[in-house]
């Protein structure tokens, strides 16, 4: 839920409707001024004729401006833009190409171009495209996002230059969630041969040595983009989890048997150390290794075992760097110098320590500061805080920074096919509850995506909310309140919000609809609400997990989770429950937590939805989905509804698509009156 799909081709603005030309380093214009063309009035003429929809007569004007100036390459990328729109590619496609020829350096084309070429299937060449049109103008937004539309739905097995040096900029991009980058980036490690036949080797059971094994393969994560991403986001692909763990039990072993020539370099234990931080390390521990790690926790008891590497003096020591693949540092917490070290602005390493040393304190003292709004008397929402008290939930660590759009521009994105939403509360002064916030992902994406909006975001765990209000300080989000409270008892809070969110909390509740009717009493006369709910049938897989690992007597503590994540593994291929190893939450303990050892969750179908809606004078807007797909197989089964709002159709749907809703009932609807 983090870049929209975009896939709209972009025109040049007219040379008449600007004050000026558009500058080449910023857009990446074309080396000539649109204005000094002969052909300009046509090309402005004709943008207006694309702008009325007229698009016949708009192709028919560019071709004009063309050959009044046949090197007008603004025509030729307009061109294609009015053809594709048109539904004319393959014709597109050689007027973006005529438009690069002219102006190899024009980003839009570029763009445009690799746009064209992915709907065409040529993922490859429209990757580089894109890539072009984003390493030119890195700094409109559009270029990255088009970008990133494309490579989250990619894994290809190679890509040009350009595209790994775009990867490396998007990895550090504020405008981008690195997790989107995630699936791209590990096909390509995949499919480079030093993994690939260590991969394979390990899957036929003949695991290599490190000493053979690992260094190609360290070679080939360095010239990749994997350690950046593996700061910022979840790495979700088992195989090489698998990998990563069979060399960090390796390293262990190395380290203590004095043998550090077989360790990697401090740049692969740092990246890993982050990212198991990030996961919680949740990766299996055999006991031998649990063994190993009491050993090297002893020897660490030494200060001066913890720094000066002999390969980089007053560095943080390489004991202290593979301790912290397996333990959060904080029995070193009282050490003055490796605190000293701890610096994000210092490079992964100050990053590592910082988020080991600084950043749980920190953590402790927003926990206290954050206001309780109401008492938590109920039975089922104190044993829910007293799981998220352990595992807040989610694990994340960076969203796309995207500026704010008013509620009436933003709600067609979200729900396409609604014809028309009426909003009747001021769209300057938007008053949002986000109700069941957690660790805050959802609370920092609305509070961002909503101009002119106040966010409170209420939960019931400290610990969750800490985490929240660290992420919403490191985007500097000055509209987004937190409280600690229980939405059984919000209505005592005396307020009343334009939109409320509730995602992935009522199923949680003792009675969701008694949860649900206490947030329609704080909703404003025809305000918006979105409410997400696990669907029944989608969770059959979980129910099936949820057995597996009650049989084998497994508890949720991190030796239990790492367990039931070994087991869940070890299912036939086929199962529903081994289905859920490939799902993000899989990867981290507190993901697992919440999937298959919740103390309490309840499951909605489409007629309970229904039913609570009627009952709670709601009327449904229409569901967000998570593809597009489902939107145009909907729309093909059921043509006569084309808003995509008739509930009894859409339980028909999802008996007939049972999957449909894996990410949840995410839908909008609107209090009556
Ligand atoms: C699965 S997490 C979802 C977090 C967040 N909404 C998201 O989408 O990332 C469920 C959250 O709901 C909170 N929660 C459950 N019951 C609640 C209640 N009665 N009042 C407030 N928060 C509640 C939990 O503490 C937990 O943080």
């Amino acid at each position: 839920m983090s870049d929209s799909p975009d896939a709209s081709p972009e025109t040049q603005t007219s040379p008449e409707t600007k004050a000026g030309p558009p500058s080449p380093t910023a857009a990446g214009a074309t080396a000539r001024s649109a204005l000094a063309s002969p052909a300009a009035p046509l090309l402005a003429r004709a943008a207006q004729l694309h702008k009325a929809g007229d698009l016949p007569a708009a192709v028919q004007t560019y071709r004009q401006a063309i050959v009044v100036d046949p090197g007008f390459a603004e025509a030729h990328n307009n061109l294609g833009a009015a053809l594709r729109a048109w539904g004319k590619r393959n014709e597109a496609i050689v007027a973006y190409q005529e438009a690069l020829a002219l102006a190899p350096d024009y980003a839009l084309a570029h763009a445009n171009l690799g746009g064209a070429l992915a709907e065409s299937g040529e993922t490859e060449a429209a990757l580089d495209h894109l890539a072009a049109g984003y390493l030119l103008a890195p700094d409109r937004p559009q270029m990255g996002r088009r970008l990133v539309n494309v490579l989250r739905r990619s894994t290809p097995a190679s890509v040009t230059p350009r595209v790994h040096e775009a990867l490396a900029a998007l990895v550090e991009d504020p405008a981008v969630e690195p997790q989107s980058l995630e699936p791209c980036i590990v096909a390509l490690l995949n499919a480079d041969p030093r993994i690939r036949g260590v991969l394979d080797a390990l899957a036929a059971g003949q695991p290599p040595t490190v000493a053979e094994a690992g260094p190609p393969v360290y070679a080939a994560i360095a010239e990749s983009e994997l350690p950046a991403l593996l700061a910022e986001a979840v790495l979700t692909d088992s195989r090489l989890e698998m990998l990563f763990a069979i060399l960090r039990a390796a390293w262990l072993e190395a380290l203590l048997e004095d043998h550090p020539e077989l360790l990697p370099d401090r740049a692969l234990l740092v990246a890993l150390g982050l990212q198991l931080e990030t996961v919680e390390w949740s990766w299996l521990e055999s006991p031998a290794e649990q063994q190993r790690l009491a050993g090297l926790a002893e020897r660490l008891r030494d200060p001066a075992a913890r720094r000066d590497g002999p390969d980089a003096p007053g560095a943080a020591s390489l004991a202290l760097l593979v301790y912290a693949l397996y333990r959060p540092l904080d029995p070193f917490y009282e050490d003055a110098e490796l605190h000293a070290l701890a610096d994000p602005a210092a490079g992964p390493e100050g990053l590592l320590l910082y988020r080991h040393l600084v950043e749980p304190a920190e953590r402790e003292r927003f926990a206290a500061a954050i206001p309780g709004a109401t008492p938590i008397r109920d039975r089922t929402s104190q044993s829910v805080r007293a799981m998220y008290e352990v595992n807040a939930y989610p694990r994340w660590r960076r969203l796309a920074r995207r500026p704010g759009r008013r509620v009436d521009l933003l709600m067609p994105e979200l729900l396409p096919d609604l014809r028309r939403v009426s909003i009747p509360f001021d769209q300057r002064r938007v008053r949002i509850l986000v109700a069941g916030c957690g660790t805050g992902r959802h609370a920092c994406m609305t509070a961002q995506r909503f101009a002119f909006s106040q966010v409170v975001a209420v939960d019931l765990s400290r610990r969750s909310l800490s985490y929240a209000a660290q992420r919403a300080r490191d985007l500097e989000l000055r509209n987004l309140h937190f409280l600690q409270g229980d939405i059984l008892e919000l209505g005592g809070l005396g307020e009343e919000f334009d939109i409320i969110e509730c995602s992935g909390v009522l199923h949680h509740l003792a009675s969701p609809e008694q949860g649900w009717r206490v947030l329609c009493g704080l909703l404003a006369p025809g305000g918006l609400m979105r409410i997400a709910l696990y669907s029944d049938l989608a969770r059959q897989g979980v129910e099936e997990a949820r057995a597996v690992i009650r049989e084998q007597g497994l508890t949720p503590t991190p030796d239990g989770i790492r367990a039931a994540r070994a087991a869940i593994r070890a299912l036939p291929e086929d199962s529903q429950a081994r289905l859920l190893a490939e799902s993000p939450d899989f990867f981290s303990l507190s993901g697992c937590r919440d999937l298959f050892f919740h103390v309490r969750e309840d499951r909605f179908t489409v007629p309970r939805i229904a039913h609570a809606l009627e009952a709670l004078q709601l009327d449904f807007l229409g569901f967000e989905l998570p593809s597009e797909g489902i939107r145009y197989n909907y729309r093909r089964r059921f043509p006569e509804d084309p808003e995509q709002r008739d509930l009894a159709k859409w339980a028909t749907f999802e008996e007939e698509n049972y999957l449909t809703f894996a990410a949840m009932y995410q839908f909008w609807c609107q209090a009556k009156g």
